[in-house]
């Protein structure tokens, strides 16, 4: 995904439980099923090893972490916040759904990525129910952690106002009449999870009740917004995306979660019809390995068709050996070996490009001609 190109993310991942899910047999979801226990791979060692050279102060929190599970766990949810925090348009925000168990070590990697002037808050989503215990207090509560990508983000505080409490009372202390619009939101928010009867369960694990991504939609982002959720399972947020105008992205790894999205579209969303989705099932990738290098012929030789052999830049032809790959969007700011960010220059235009944007090569070019 192009760097910038998305508005809001919301993201709940893999808990670090040492739990594996599995659906309820019989539910419309069964068959899905994901593990949450972690240990540390070679891809993990790579992975570590690459933080270390580019992100020197995420490898530091790495190496503070307790246990080669959680080590395993952060740097699986590094990679994957390095790319969200790239593809965040400037005014983007993203929630970052976790519980407890690691909310803790989350919140120092969030700040080493997003910076610690870019937290907003942490959310607190307040379930209750279920069972209890007598040897400490009851764990009823999710932590959602509120981080915008720079100086401004998009917060609308209007859509969710709550109602006053009775004890509030209609005046203020000092006489004024309460506002009927509804009190201004605060950061814990009481409300259920899916229920066994809810009419929007759909039996698989871990769904996240549609009300609480409605709420986070409506604050964070506008109508015709792009939303990405990329470990979407049942597809709340994208569900919660589609009846409020937005666009939407979501990524699973469960084969079952992307057959829900569209089930679920269509039962929830009446208006949309099958075009409106557009589903890729993409291989897995096990390992860096499969990470081809920007230069390599397969790169150059599937550009060169593409732009049937011109120059980016100044548009002449050349023949293959006379065009370069380069960068779109520069690897120092952010962009990345993938081949959508990939072109190919002839030599001049390439030195006068150097390790910048297309805006500054295409103004050289406008003045030198
Ligand atoms: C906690 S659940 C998300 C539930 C979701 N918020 C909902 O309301 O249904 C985590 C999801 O992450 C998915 N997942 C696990 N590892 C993944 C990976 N490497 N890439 C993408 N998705 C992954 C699981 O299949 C699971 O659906
Ligand atoms: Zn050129």
């Amino acid at each position: 995904m192009n760097s910038g190109s998305v508005d809001l993310i919301y993201l709940d991942p893999p808990f670090n439980s040492n739990h594996d899910y599995a659906a309820p047999i019989g539910s419309k979801a069964a068959g899905a099923a994901f593990k949450d226990t972690w240990t540390l791979s070679d891809v993990d060692v790579q992975w570590i090893n690459l933080i270390e050279a580019k992100h020197p102060n995420l490898h530091r929190l790495l190496l503070a972490s307790l246990t080669d599970s959680d080590k395993s766990y952060l740097a699986y949810m590094s990679v994957r916040l390095l790319e969200i925090h790239r593809i965040l348009a400037p005014t983007g925000s993203i929630y970052l759904h976790c519980d407890p168990t690691m909310s803790h070590y989350l919140k120092l990697t969030m700040d080493a990525i997003f910076g610690r002037k870019r937290f907003q808050n942490e959310f607190i989503w307040y379930y209750g129910g279920g069972g209890a215990s007598t040897r400490r207090w009851g764990r009823k509560h999710d932590v959602l952690l509120f981080y915008a990508r720079g100086e401004e983000w998009t917060f609308n505080a209007d859509p969710v106002r709550e109602p006053h409490k009775w004890t509030d009372g209609q005046r203020r202390a000092d006489g004024s009449e309460r506002s009927s619009k509804g009190k201004l939101a605060d950061d814990v928010w009481q409300h259920h999870s899916v229920m066994p009867w809810s009419k929007e369960r759909t039996g698989y694990p871990t769904q996240k009740p549609l009300a609480l991504l409605t709420r986070i939609l409506r604050a964070s982002s506008r109508p015709g917004d792009m939303i990405l959720d990329p470990f979407c399972g049942c597809a709340t947020a994208c569900i919660a995306a589609a009846q409020t105008d937005r666009r939407w992205v979501g990524i699973d790894i469960a084969p079952k979660a992307a057959e829900l999205v569209e089930r679920r579209m269509r039962d929830e969303v009446p208006l949309l019809t099958d075009r409106a989705i557009h589903r890729r099932d993409i291989p897995q990738r096990t390992d860096l390995g499969d990470v081809i290098p920007y230069n390599a012929a397969r790169n150059k030789r599937h550009l060169y068709g593409e732009q049937e052999g011109c120059c980016s830049g100044c548009g002449e032809h050349f023949r293959a050996r006379n065009l370069e790959v380069d960068h779109i969007v520069p690897r120092a700011k952010g962009g990345t070996d993938h081949l959508g960010n990939l072109q190919l220059l002839c030599g001049h235009c390439n030195r006068v490009k150097g390790d910048r944007g297309m805006e500054y090569l295409r103004a050289k070019l406008h003045i030198a001609a």
